[in-house]
């Protein structure tokens, strides 16, 4: 999308989007353009998270979006050093791999280029909720979060979930201004995509299905 954009534009993206079909090619992405995202295009993803279901419906969600090209490369300095020292060396040994699956190599270089290209996005969404008697809540985040994928996904933007940044959690949170009480839990980069959205690979819901109970011969871990 060039240029400015309308409310009404706004309003009207995303709508026509069937929920069943928009959520079966909700795929990560994370190869992004740069181009800047209109902030109402922003507030209406976020609207859709706050759609989602909570306990007691207390909504801990708070949403906080970083656009500001110098706060972007201060978050993704530490998100790609945490990356580098937990992640990469399991990827580095995948690539070593001849066996390796080609779908999960994909999926790890997918990984490793937004771990790379963090500063570029040109929004870093950061999903934090309250705690609720001293303990952090992430599960009271995750309906959320999932709302705001898939409303990326209507409106047409590149958006995937990550956790990564939580390895400099309590340092990324005071930097956003978030308090002890009130931790983010993801990283939502959000831009246009460079690629196309589209069904990921899955295993057969057959497989993972049972009704009434698990057959005794049948392993599930
Ligand atoms: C709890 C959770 C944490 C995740 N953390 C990261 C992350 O830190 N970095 C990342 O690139 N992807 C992260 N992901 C995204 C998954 O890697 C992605 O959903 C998975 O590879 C499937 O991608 P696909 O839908 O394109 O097939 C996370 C997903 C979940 C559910």
């Amino acid at each position: 999308m060039k240029g400015e954009v309308t409310q009404q534009e706004i309003d009207e993206m995303g709508e026509a989007v069937p929920l069943l079909e928009g959520l079966r090619t909700a795929r990560a992405i994370r190869r992004l353009r740069p181009d800047p995202v209109p902030h109402g295009l922003i507030r209406k993803v976020c609207e859709a998270g706050t759609f989602a279901p909570s306990g007691g419906n207390r909504q801990p969600w708070i949403f906080v979006a970083v656009t500001e090209p110098d706060r972007r490369a201060w978050i993704a300095e530490r998100y790609l050093k945490a990356f580098r020292e937990y992640i990469a060396p399991a990827f580095e040994q995948a690539e070593a791999n001849p066996d390796f699956p080609a779908a999960t190599l994909r999926n790890m270089r997918g990984a490793l280029h937004l771990a790379e290209h963090l500063h570029e996005a040109p929004v870093h969404l950061f999903v934090a909720g309250w705690t609720r008697r001293g303990a952090e809540q992430s599960q009271a985040l995750f309906p959320a979060i999932q709302n705001i994928l898939l409303a990326c996904r209507a409106v047409g933007l590149g958006a995937s979930l990550t956790t990564v940044h939580r390895t400099f959690g309590a340092e990324i949170d005071a930097y956003l201004g978030l308090s002890e009480k009130t931790p983010s839990s993801a990283l939502i980069p959000i831009g246009w995509p460079e690629g196309r959205y589209g069904r990921p690979p899955r295993e057969s819901v057959d497989q993972k299905l049972f009704f009434e109970r698990i057959p005794a011969d049948q392993k599930t871990a």
